[in-house]
C-alpha cells in the first residue's frame, strides 16, 4: 500500500483522484485550505469508496477528524505554510509509514482573475510549490505528480498540440504553471532520485457517474461546462457563446474536453509508472485527442439529457484561441492511458451531479472554520 499526499485534494480534480486512489487500495492524506474545495466532497468520496462510518457524522465533525477512516485523512492547511506541510507529512503519514508520493493539485486556476491579481497567483502557485518541494526534501519524499495545464501552449495554430510544442503562456496563471514546470526540471537535474510527472490537462469536465461528487465553482463559473450546467439547472438565464466567427467548422471555439474520471485515472497511472520505473521527469498531455466546439457540447448536452439550453452568441473573449486539442499519443505510449468516456458520458454525468446538487456542496458544508485539523483516524 502506498501512502499518497494530495494537496488540494478537496477540489474538483483532487477529489475524483482521491476516489480512484482509494479504490486502488492506497492510503490518502489530503491537505486543503477549502478555498475552492469542500470537506463534504471528501466525506462523499469516503462513502463512494465504502470506507466506513460517515453516515452518523455532520461534515464539520468529519472534517475535524471524527470518523475519518484509516485510509483517508483530511487536514486543513496551506501549502505555503512549512508548519502545515510538516504536520501533513508527520501526522498525516501515519507515523512509520510516511508519505511515499505527492500529487500537487493545490493552486489558483482562473485565467481572468490571474490578470487582476498576479502576485496572489505567483504566491499560491509558485511559492506554494517551492514550500512543498522543501517539505518533500525534509521528509525524504521524491515522487511528485504536478497538475500542469495546456494553457502553457498559449495561442497556437498547431492541431493537435504535442508536448514538444513551444511554451508561450499569455497570462499570469500560465506563467506560474510554466515557472513551476521549470523549477521541477531544475530540481530533477540537480538531485538524483526524483520521479516527477508533469501532467498538462486540456479541458477536464463531467463528474463521477454517481452524481455525488463534481465541480462546485465559487461564484459565477469562468468555464463553459459548469456554466452550461448551471443554465440547465435554471441558476443562469442563458449561455453566452464567446464568438461565432472563429475559423472552425461551426464558428465556435473548439476544445479537447476530457471526463474528470479519465483524468483521475491518468493520475493513478502516472503514479504507477513513476513508482515502477527508474527516476525520471515525465511530461505528458492529458486529453482525449478529439476536438468539440461550444455548439457540439450544447447539442450533446441537450440530446443526452432531454433539455433545451438557451444561448446567445456574443463577442469573442479576450485571450481565447480557436482550437486547442491534445496530441495524446505520448500518454498512451508511456503509460497505456487514453480516455475511455465520450462527450455523451460527460454530459450525462455532469448533469447527474448538477441536478442532484443544484447548489453544489453548499448547505452540506464549505468551511469547517479551523486553522489546522489534526485528524484522528478511527477505523
Ligand atoms: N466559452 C463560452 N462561454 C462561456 C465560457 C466559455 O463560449 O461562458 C467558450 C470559450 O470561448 C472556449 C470554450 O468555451 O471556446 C472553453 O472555454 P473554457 O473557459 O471552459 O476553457 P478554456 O479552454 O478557455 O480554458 C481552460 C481552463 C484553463 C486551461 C485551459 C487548458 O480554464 O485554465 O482550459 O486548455 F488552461
Amino acid at each position: 500500500m502506498t501512502t499518497v499526499l494530495l494537496t488540494g485534494g478537496a477540489g474538483f480534480i483532487g477529489s475524483h483522484t482521491c476516489l480512484v486512489l482509494l479504490e486502488a487500495g492506497h492510503r490518502v492524506v489530503v491537505i486543503d485550505d477549502f478555498s475552492n474545495g469542500s470537506p463534504e466532497a471528501l466525506r462523499r468520496v469516503s462513502e463512494l469508496a465504502r470506507l466506513g462510518s460517515w453516515r452518523q457524522l455532520a461534515p464539520e465533525q468529519w472534517a475535524a477528524g471524527e470518523g475519518q477512516p484509516a485510509r483517508l485523512t483530511l487536514l486543513k492547511g496551506d501549502v505555503r505554510s512549512p508548519q502545515d506541510l510538516d504536520r501533513a507529512f508527520e501526522d498525516g503519514g501515519g507515523g512509520d509509514s510516511g508519505i511515499d508520493a505527492v500529487l500537487h493539485f493545490a493552486g489558483l486556476k482562473a485565467v481572468g482573475e490571474s490578470m487582476g491579481q498576479p502576485l496572489r497567483y505567483w504566491d499560491v502557485n509558485v511559492v506554494g510549490a517551492v514550500r512543498l518541494l522543501e517539505a518533500m526534501g525534509r521528509h525524504g519524499c521524491q515522487t511528485l505528480v504536478f497538475s500542469s495545464s495546456a494553457t502553457l501552449y498559449g495561442i497556437t495554430d498547431r492541431v493537435p498540440i504535442p508536448e514538444t510544442a513551444p511554451l508561450q503562456p499569455i497570462n499570469p496563471y500560465g506563467y506560474t504553471k510554466a515557472a513551476v514546470e521549470r523549477m521541477l526540471a531544475d530540481v530533477a537535474a540537480s538531485t538524483p532520485g526524483w520521479r516527477i510527472a508533469l501532467l498538462r490537462y486540456f479541458n477536464p469536465v463531467g463528474a463521477h457517474p454517481s452524481g455525488r461528487i463534481g465541480e462546485d465553482p465559487n461564484g459565477r463559473p469562468n468555464n463553459l461546462f459548469p456554466f452550461l450546467c448551471q443554465v440547465a439547472a435554471g441558476r443562469r438565464q442563458q449561455l453566452e457563446v464567446f464568438g461565432g466567427d472563429w475559423p472552425t467548422p461551426d464558428g465556435t471555439g473548439v476544445r479537447d474536453y476530457l471526463h474528470v474520471m479519465d483524468l483521475a485515472e491518468g493520475h493513478g497511472r502516472a503514479l504507477e509508472v513513476l513508482q515502477a520505473e527508474p527516476p525520471q521527469l515525465l511530461t505528458l498531455n492529458l486529453g482525449s485527442g478529439c476536438g468539440h466546439s461550444v455548439l457540439d457540447l450544447v447539442r450533446s448536452f441537450e440530446a443526452t439529457n432531454g433539455l433545451t439550453l438557451p444561448y446567445a452568441v456574443v463577442d469573442r473573449r479576450p485571450g481565447d484561441s480557436a482550437i486547442s486539442v491534445a496530441d495524446h499519443r505520448e500518454a498512451e505510449r508511456r503509460m497505456g492511458w487514453r480516455t475511455k468516456r465520450s462527450l455523451a458520458d460527460i454530459c450525462r454525468d455532469g448533469w447527474a451531479w448538477q441536478s442532484a446538487n443544484p447548489e453544489g456542496y453548499r448547505g452540506s458544508d464549505r468551511q469547517p472554520g479551523r486553522s489546522l485539523i489534526q485528524a484522528q483516524p478511527v477505523s
